[in-house]
């Protein structure tokens, strides 16, 4: 019994390690950009062991590869597998560039046919889906040098160009110029080429859309009640 449970340890021991040096040779760049991105990064060995960003990015060469010669079930399985056990949901169509960075991870969903450019950095619970009208191409595609922060949502067949940055929990359904940062609900650009975009300089005369409607039904109501008036 001992022996048995000797073997199995040193067969799961040897399988770490062959995992770990084919994921150092061959993911250098994704754990340098991991160990750059992140200041709680202190070692290489500990991006390489305990970032489950690294892990689903490795998954995802093999799912993708799969599901480019067009194997079915298999590639789906196995994405879903990684997501079980890293939060992370990277659809095996997804064409992702070098040296992605998953911060966190938990609760990110990458869709189908979206495309991540080189050197992008995504927090946890970042959405980079559809809007559920489109067919087709229907994810974004996010350019190099990308940032999006915590829970932001980029919907839709849109364009993020290169070296921008996605505020934290922001929604984006309009493609974003590059060297832009975009923050709020719906994503709205306060910087573009380094300069501060004021959108509105006018902060007194604000059109409230609560307020038209009300007035708008309030002239309803007017008309409506001279008409009665009328035939009475
Ligand atoms: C958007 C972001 C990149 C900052 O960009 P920046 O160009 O330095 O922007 P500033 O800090 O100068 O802020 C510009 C304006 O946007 C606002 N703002 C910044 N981040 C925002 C956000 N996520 N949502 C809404 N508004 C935001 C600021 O309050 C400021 O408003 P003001 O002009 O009225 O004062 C950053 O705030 C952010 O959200 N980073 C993501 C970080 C993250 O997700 N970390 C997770 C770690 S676990």
């Amino acid at each position: 019994m001992i022996g048995l449970l000797l073997y199995i340890l040193v067969i799961l021991c040897v399988s770490i390690i062959a995992y770990s040096v084919f994921v150092a040779i061959f993911f250098h760049e994704e754990i340098k950009a991991a160990m750059r991105k992140d200041p709680a990064g202190r070692s290489y060995i500990e991006v390489l062991t305990l970032y489950p960003g690294l892990h689903s990015i490795v998954m995802h060469r093999l799912t993708h590869a799969l599901y480019v010669f067009k194997m079915p079930f298999l590639p789906r399985f196995l994405s879903q597998m990684m997501r079980f056990f890293t939060g992370i949901e990277i659809h095996p169509g997804a064409k992702i560039g070098k040296g992605l960075f998953i911060d966190h991870g938990m609760g990110v969903v990458i869709g189908e046919t979206t495309v991540v450019g080189d050197n992008v950095l995504l927090y946890q619970g970042v959405t980079l889906g559809g809007t559920g009208k489109e067919k087709g191409k229907r994810h974004p595609t996010i350019g190099n040098n990308v940032v999006i922060g915590a829970g932001a949502q980029v919907l839709g067949n849109i364009v993020i160009g290169d070296n921008s940055y996605i505020g934290a929990n922001a929604v984006v359904v309009k493609p974003v110029p590059p060297n832009s940062t975009v923050v709020g609900v719906p994503g709205r650009i306060t910087h573009q080429d380094g300069k501060k975009i004021e959108l509105d300089l006018d902060h007194i005369h604000i059109v409230d859309p609560i307020m038209q409607n009300i007035e708008e039904l309030q002239k309803r109501i007017e008309e409506l009640e001279k008409k009665i008036i009328n035939k009475s």
